[in-house]
């Protein structure tokens, strides 16, 4: 595992970094001469004693009953039937009984895949970027957009999880899952800071790119669109309009987001990888796609589970509505790869890119009950399915560099 002390120390360029801020301490108490002190103590005391008067004052008054009724908790215990996807009126506090097991699988799933940035070696990476002959221009050009775009969009997703959608979705094993969604989307955030820092690319210029590149920040609109109603604190659900926005807002992160917008960096990359190059970067994105491909299947069940318990909200209309976004997200996916792409590079070109971006949106219609709109679109890239395909999944953790220790089994020693 790469040392990053020692790696400091390796790198010429150490005398650059910024100094971090010190944390901060909390002030120091004042001194005060003997006479003070013993003069003091007993006010001390005293303050001491009412303070601790006033907290039992506190819980005498509180009252256990009317806090929980506040909460709409009542003192039952809850039925599987009381449990829905939204607008659900029971104690959100009850995990069990489970009623959507799907969705507690997946957090066990996911907590069973757990990974950190810091076990991939980056070493061949760092040298073949600092070498003026490793990458090609073009080469290069994909590795900055991608990090470009990649280092803020998991902010953009878990910002709308935590902000806007986590309080709307109304079961417990649903939102465990938003929880562990959360955390992975923070690990996948420092997985790309951790390249960029490895690397030593403008940091600058790196997380400004969602704001500063055009087809990145075209994207990155486009998502940020999708959470600005769900995010306001007055937005509820419960009639059919705010319900269809919940469930615009689900297909734009799940479906579109993460399921389209993913699609063309994570191919490059790992086309790159397949390559032998950058492959601690290939590395980093291959645990990502794997954690993302789940973040899709729980999008897309909760989308479906969704329109079980509420098919007054998919309307021909609506439907019509939601296959135009997908194809909102095609069209920008297909103008991202044509300015990362301007010629071929990777045995990869704009217009296959094109052609798989048109299966990719294929698959995320069907997957919501969608009709096809690219009938025909073959994928090209096979080899990104067997990578996404969750039976590999014992092989892949398989090749890790090094062991992961989950909670459960840390050697304190
Ligand atoms: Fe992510
Ligand atoms: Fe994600």
């Amino acid at each position: 595992m790469l040392n990053w002390d020692e790696f400091h120390e390796d790198e010429t360029t150490v005398a650059e970094q910024p100094k971090p801020a010190p944390a901060p301490q909390p002030a120091a108490e004042p001194q005060a001469d003997n006479a003070a002190v013993a003069e003091s103590r007993g006010s001390y005391q005293a303050a001491e004693g009412d303070r601790l008067a006033r907290a039992r004052r506190s819980l005498e008054e509180l009252d256990v009953a009317a806090g929980l009724e506040e909460l709409e908790m009542g003192a039952a215990r809850i039925e599987v039937d009381d449990k829905q996807m939204i607008n659900a009126r029971a104690d959100l506090n009850q995990l069990v009984p489970f009623k959507y097991e799907w969705a507690w699988q997946k957090y066990l799933d996911g907590s069973a895949n757990h990974w950190m940035p810091q076990e991939v070696n980056m070493n061949a990476d760092i040298a073949l970027w600092k070498s003026a002959e490793g990458l090609t221009a073009d080469e290069r050009r994909i590795v900055e957009r991608s990090l470009g775009y990649f280092s803020t969009a998991d902010s953009l997703v878990a910002n709308n999880l935590v902000l806007a959608l986590y309080r709307l979705i109304t079961n417990p094993e649903c939102r465990q899952y938003l929880l562990r969604q959360a955390f992975e989307e923070a690990i996948h955030t420092h997985a790309y800071q951790y390249c960029v820092e490895s690397l030593g690319m403008d940091e600058g210029e790196v997380f400004n790119m969602y704001r500063e590149v055009p087809s990145v920040a075209a994207k990155s609109a486009w998502s940020l669109k999708h959470t600005q109603s769900l995010a306001r604190p007055d937005f509820n659900t419960g009639t059919t309009k705010t319900d269809q926005e919940l469930l615009r807002n689900l297909i734009a992160f799940y479906c579109v987001t993460e399921g389209i917008f993913f699609y063309c960096g994570f191919s490059q990359i790992l086309s790159m990888g397949r390559r032998n190059k950058m492959t601690g970067v290939a590395e980093q994105f291959q645990y990502i796609l794997r954690d993302e491909s789940m973040h899709l299947n729980f999008g897309v069940d909760m989308i479906n589970q969704i329109k079980i318990e509420n098919p007054r909200l998919w309307t021909a209309e609506f439907q019509d509505e939601v296959t135009q976004m997908l194809l909102e997200g095609t069209e920008l996916e297909i103008a991202y790869a044509r300015d990362t792409m301007p010629r071929g590079v990777l045995g990869m070109n704009a217009a296959i890119m094109e052609e798989y971006l048109h299966f990719i949106c294929n698959r995320r219609l069907a997957q919501i009950g969608l009709k096809e709109q690219f009938p025909g679109a073959q994928n090209p890239f096979p080899w990104m399915s067997e990578i996404i395909d969750l039976r590999k999944e014992k092989n892949f953790f398989e090749t890790r560099v090094t062991e992961y220790q989950v909670g459960g089994a840390l050697s304190w020693d």
